[in-house]
């Protein structure tokens, strides 16, 4: 076959050597479907390796690597915001189309990195960076191009879901499981991103911008984590037909006749949802998404959302959409990114600048556990609170006394906007009959 496709690979750690696994295992397969030679050329990497075929340069000098005329598309797997950065932009200048894992650098920088792809006539591609080997990206920017999102809800971190579900069906502690998603090469570099929810975050930035055509805006994406969750609340949820998934939601708000709350909900949160749900049977590091569009309705996309072959599935996948841009060279358009589907799904110039909401104007259900002295009244008190909040009660849990003279009391509400959630819970922490300050976990139906 001639006109070999020239490949760069950025970073030789998981990822990267997961991406050359699956070219030299699958090789026959990406020629036939690409009609191309695809060739690694040169490997970007710090330390020399010597179980690297020896055909391949191996470069010190990244900036070098993603600048080189024997690269057409460099593949940057090397995590990081600073030199990942540097990389991307310097391969951009030199015209190489880009495939990246890199989500972190995306959801923070991906405003600036797609303009000066577009200004140079290149493209960036980063299935990779969202739900792993799930082909969400392509869906969402193309399968679903005729439907108006409405929201979707996604477990879009492996290493969180790993933990919640080793928790729940054994009972785990939560330090046990993360060591050993950390050795299994799920977690990130610094898991504090994983189980703060700081991953997620950046993912969902991606998805919302791609599902709502607007700009990035991961520093307005609401995060909790999931090290508060205890196993007591995971075993009232399961009690109540509920299980606890950290969960990222982008949803649409019309705001519903109200100007001020319409706008978008980015959040990332421990969430209950019902135990039938298809989104609470994706246990361990697998990952799904919820997309919820009209007029398709809903559709669900699940598989392995980390790990080696999951990553270098979706990287290569990417790699083979750019062969065949490249693959247009006898018609000189190869760089006329015209010809690409727009980096967020959305002609630059028609993204929207659709509020994203703040927390306390945000709508959800919610799990309330609440310590209170076993004392006549103390019932009717919080539910007179809730009810004077206009705060609708879906179910309630009153477990017998386990300390001295206390009992935990959990309470399901409907929807309610934050900030009503918050009066009401200062007003039941200030009632003399309770203990303890109340936990709070949020709760949807997906619907
Ligand atoms: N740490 C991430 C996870 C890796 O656990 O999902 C994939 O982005």
């Amino acid at each position: 076959m001639s006109n070999s496709i020239k490949l760069a690979i950025l970073g030789l750690g998981t990822v990267g050597t997961g991406v050359i696994n699956l070219i030299n295992d699958n090789l026959d397969e990406l020629k036939r479907r690409s009609g191309r030679d695809i060739i690694i050329t040169e490997v970007g990497t710090r330390r020399q390796r010597d179980d690297i075929d020896a055909t391949i340069i191996q470069n010190s000098d990244l900036m070098a690597t993603a600048a080189s005329d024997n690269v057409d598309i460099v593949i940057e797997v090397i995590g990081g915001t600073t030199l990942a950065k540097d990389v991307i932009m310097h391969a951009i200048k030199h015209g190489k189309h880009v495939v990246t894992a890199n989500k972190a650098l995306l959801a923070e920088h991906g405003n600036e990195i797609f303009a000066f792809a577009e200004a140079h006539n290149v493209h960036v591609a980063y299935e990779a960076a969202v739900a792993g080997g799930i082909p969400i990206i392509k869906v969402m920017r193309e399968a679903l191009a005729a439907n108006k999102i409405d929201w979707l809800a996604g477990i879009i971190n492996g290493t969180g879901n790993f933990i919640m579900t080793e928790m729940r069906d054994k009972g785990r502690p939560f330090a046990d499981v993360l060591s050993e998603a950390q050795e299994l090469g799920y977690a990130e570099a610094d898991p504090t991103f994983d189980v703060e929810g700081i991953d997620a975050a950046h993912k969902l930035a991606l998805l919302a911008s791609i599902a709502f055509g607007i700009p990035l805006q991961f520093d307005k994406v609401y995060c909790e984590g999931i090290t508060g969750i205890t196993l007591q609340d995971v075993d009232y949820a399961e009690e109540l037909g509920y299980r606890i998934k950290h969960l990222g939601f982008a949803v649409r708000r019309d705001g519903q006749g109200n100007a001020d709350a319409a706008g978008i909900e980015l959040r990332v949160h421990p969430t209950l949802i019902p135990q039938e749900a298809l989104l609470a049977n994706v246990n361990g590091v697998k990952n799904a998404v919820l997309v919820n569009s009209h007029p398709l309705g809903q559709t669900l996309y699940c598989g392995d959302g980390a790990g080696a072959g999951a990553t270098a599935s979706a990287v290569m996948a990417d790699v083979m959409d750019l062969v065949r841009v490249l693959g247009s060279k006898d018609r000189d358009d190869q760089h006329n990114t015209g010809h690409h589907v727009p980096h967020l799904a959305f002609i630059p110039e028609q993204l929207s600048d659709t509020p994203i909401l703040r927390a306390e104007q945000m709508t959800t259900g919610y799990y309330l556990r609440v310590h209170a002295y076993d004392s006549p009244g103390v019932l009717a008190d919080i539910t007179r609170i809730l009810s004077d909040a206009g705060i609708n009660i879906d179910a309630i849990l009153q477990k017998p006394a386990h300390k001295v003279g206390q009992v935990p009391v959990i309470i399901l509400t409907l929807p309610v906007v934050e900030s009503q959630m918050n009066l009401a819970i200062e007003k039941i922490e200030k009632l003399d009959t309770i203990t303890d300050k109340v936990v709070r976990i949020r709760l949807d139906e997906l619907a």
